[in-house]
């Protein structure tokens, strides 16, 4: 962090004494005003209930400009890390902070290709779960798990440990979505193949049976990996917050981030993709492009508590950069399948040129995020509703770890423990029980 010149001062209207509080500035973005020292200076904490205006910790992995619309993975925008890099290379350079060269891109591959198998038990475990079980509930178990299988790998301030279980699980998460999908079909389970890249190997083992083989479709697989990159990262959202904390109190890596699943999991995070698909669908039901009208006067209505979803950011203010890269690749998943006039797809782009047009949405900024076309992808490639947050989870899993590893390494962390604004009942006396 760099100091700067400047002070904030903090006065306040009772006569009591100011404070000066120091600034720091960030390579880019806005400069921070460090309060750590404020309660201990004036007895009073800040209250920033959603972290609206609040940096919980100095990070050095995503840069996102909302107003601009640009997200940045160490310093390359995320469209030319789509265009130019597999997933593979995108992790290499979050978890360690540089694209892998020459040499080092295929001793990577290699090395979390040789980690895919997940052990054998994991399976007598999923056998506890139902068939119908949300994908989300099966992976926030077998995440957790995997600390019940891996005992080598989860002392989080041991750096190798911290090494070897990022691997293990950025390898061992396309294994645990297909064996959780397989189950829940009925069908058995595939063995990772080495020969396989990343990503084609997660698809042969979502879409093989012992009877017959998957052949990866080149264009199919590029989606895939595309969909893998463009969710890898996003800095400090709720899931990554949620790992950080989880994390911060010394707990082991796989614990830490299956609470990022499970945070992910809601659908005003991750959950968006399956309920964004599941929104278009009743939409179309009602009626299709027809009735997009009477869709959108219902979201505006405060009471109906209806949201256009895969609407909308904390961050952006402006289009989600991840959002018109997967709408390129709507368009060409869908051509490669010649589904050129796909319903849904269609429906989508009607909705998105009203929503942007329409005063509401355009007064508050709303546009359409990483999850209104992701979900038509997913569906295109033959991926479950279903399991669309799994994928999420999946691809997210390599930005929990390098948040997670860089809060370990930062001299500054700390165990993270916000405080409150009581507003509840002050000290009173336990009555006996005739006179409650
Ligand atoms: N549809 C209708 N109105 C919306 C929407 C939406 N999708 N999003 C925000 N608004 C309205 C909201 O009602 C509020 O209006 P008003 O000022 O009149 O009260 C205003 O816009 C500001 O919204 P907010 O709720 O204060 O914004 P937030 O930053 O707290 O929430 C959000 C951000 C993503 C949770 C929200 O936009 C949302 O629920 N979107 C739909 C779910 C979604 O697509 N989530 C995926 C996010 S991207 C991927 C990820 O993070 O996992």
């Amino acid at each position: 962090m760099i100091p700067s010149e400047v002070k904030a001062t903090l006065s306040f209207s009772d006569g009591s004494p100011s404070v000066d509080l120091p600034l720091y500035k960030g390579s880019i973005g806005p400069d921070v005003i460090d309060i750590r020292k404020l309660y201990g200076q004036t007895g009073k904490f800040t209250y920033d209930p959603g972290f609206l205006s609040t940096a919980s910790c100095q990070s050095a992995i995503t840069y996102i400009d909302g107003d601009k619309g640009e997200l940045l993975y160490r310093g390359y925008p995320i469209e030319q890390l789509a265009q130019q890099c597999d997933f593979l290379e995108v992790c290499h350079l979050l978890l360690y902070g540089e694209l892998p060269n020459a040499e080092q891109k295929p001793a990577f591959t290699h090395l979390v290709t040789h980690h895919t198998m997940v052990n054998e038990q994991m399976q007598f475990f999923l056998r506890g779960f139902r068939r119908d079980a949300h994908p989300m509930a099966v992976m926030t178990g077998l995440v957790g798990a995997l600390s019940a299988f891996y005992h080598d790998s989860t002392d989080i301030h041991n750096p190798t440990h911290r090494d070897i279980s990022a691997i293990r699980l950025i390898a061992k998460m396309p294994t645990l979505v297909a064996m959780s999908y397989k189950y829940g079909i009925g069908q058995p389970y595939m063995y990772p193949k080495n020969s396989l890249s990343y990503t084609a190997n997660f698809m042969r083992m979502m879409f093989a049976t012992p009877c017959e083989d998957y052949e990866p479709n080149d264009v199919l697989v590029r989606a895939m990996d595309r969909i893998f990159i463009l969710h890898a990262d996003h800095e400090q959202n709720a899931s990554t917050s949620t790992v950080r904390l989880c994390g911060s109190s010394g707990t082991n890596p796989f614990a830490a981030i299956a609470a990022g699943v499970a945070c992910l999991w809601g659908p005003a995070h991750g959950g968006a993709n399956e309920a964004c698909l599941n929104m278009l669908n009743d939409i179309q039901q009602m009626g299709g492009v027809e009735k997009i009208g009477e869709f959108i006067k219902q979201v505006k209505d405060k009471n109906s508590n209806v949201k256009l979803m895969g609407f909308g950011h904390r961050v952006y203010k402006n289009y989600d950069p991840r959002a018109k890269l997967m709408r390129e690749t709507c368009h060409e998943v869908l051509g490669a399948l010649g589904l050129g006039n796909d319903p849904l797809f269609k429906l989508a782009m009607a909705l998105e040129k009203i929503a942007l047009e329409d005063e509401y949405f355009v007064s508050r900024k709303l546009y359409p995020n990483v999850d209104f076309y992701s979900g038509i992808v997913q569906r295109a490639i033959g991926i479950p509703v279903p399991l669309f947050t799994a994928i999420f989870a999946l691809a997210r899993t390599v930005g929990w770890i390098a948040q997670l590893n860089e809060m370990i390494g930062d001299p500054e962390y700390k165990i993270g423990r916000p405080r409150q604004l009581f507003t509840g009942a002050a000290r009173r006396d336990v009555p006996p029980l005739a006179k409650r």
